[in-house]
């Protein structure tokens, strides 16, 4: 009998990591997560606890995820925080915490799974964001750390197509997630008065509303399906518009 495929997520205990473990474990997939903390539902994946912001961490978790899972077909690299601040008083810890998580963990994560990629001609989807292609004001060490996810993804899939590996980045918009929730509390001016700024940001107008992680839970899914063959080395977005340009204002 076939082993069923197998997932890796980094960040599943979060908004956007748990709705990818649910929708491809309901397929049939054999799924593990790596996070600070167990998901909720642990009964149906392995987990493995780490903090994934040092090369030896991301090497020895993956590791015990593959050890679990016995293959490896798919890894979704969400595992992510945010940080919000002028530039100038951004701290060097603020920094550090915002690149070792978001561009560090997710390149030794990637590099560790290569080998176990290439035996199943496997693939890998980042998690990126508008901020990846674009510059939010106030949030520069984020967009960093996420402009380096984005061409990172574009570098890794060249490297790995020659040996059937694909690579691409998913760039959300606002998702409504623990993450956007911890966005608004720490705003300060009042959550609803956060969330209504940055709907006020997209081309819907009364109608704009913030993604849901089971949207991106599909996305990622069909990146991870045969018919995605053709797709790799793409940042895509899935942001209402958000990225696509200017749009007039009343
Ligand atoms: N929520 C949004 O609006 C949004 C938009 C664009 C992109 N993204 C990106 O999507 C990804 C998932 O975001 P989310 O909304 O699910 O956020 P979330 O805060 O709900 O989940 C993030 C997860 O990452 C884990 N994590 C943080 N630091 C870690 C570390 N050092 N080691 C291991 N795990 C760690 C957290 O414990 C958490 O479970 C992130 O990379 C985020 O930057 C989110």
């Amino acid at each position: 009998m076939t082993q069923p495929r197998a997932l890796l997520v980094t960040g599943g205990s979060g908004g956007i990591g748990s709705a990818v473990l649910q929708k491809f474990h309901a397929a049939g997939w054999t799924c593990c997560s790596i996070d600070m903390t167990s998901p909720v539902g642990t009964e149906s994946y392995f987990s493995v606890v780490a903090d994934l912001r040092t090369a030896a961490a991301c090497r020895d978790a993956v590791a015990e995820a593959v050890h679990h899972l016995g293959r490896l077909d798919a890894v979704v690299n969400a595992a992510g925080v945010w940080h919000e601040g002028d530039t100038a008083a951004t701290t060097e810890a603020d920094f550090d915490r915002v690149i070792d998580v978001n561009l560090k963990g997710t390149y030794f994560v990637s590099a560790a799974a290569i080998p176990h990629l290439e035996v199943t001609r496997g693939c890998i989807v980042n998690l990126s964001s508008d901020a990846g292609i674009q510059g939010n004001s106030g949030a520069a060490a984020y967009c960093a750390s996420k402009g380096g996810v984005s061409v990172f993804t574009k570098a890794l899939a060249l490297e790995l197509a020659p040996r059937g590996v694909r690579v691409n980045a998913v760039c959300p918009g606002d998702v409504d997630s623990p993450m956007l929730r911890g966005q608004a509390r720490d705003y300060g001016g009042g959550e609803q008065q956060y969330y209504d700024r940055l709907l006020a940001g997209y081309p819907q107008g009364r109608n704009a509303r913030f993604i849901t992680p089971a949207e991106i839970a599909e996305f990622v899914w069909f990146l991870c399906q045969p018919e995605a063959a053709a797709i790799t080395g793409a940042n895509l977005s899935i942001d209402f518009g958000l990225s696509a340009g200017i749009f007039p204002h009343d």
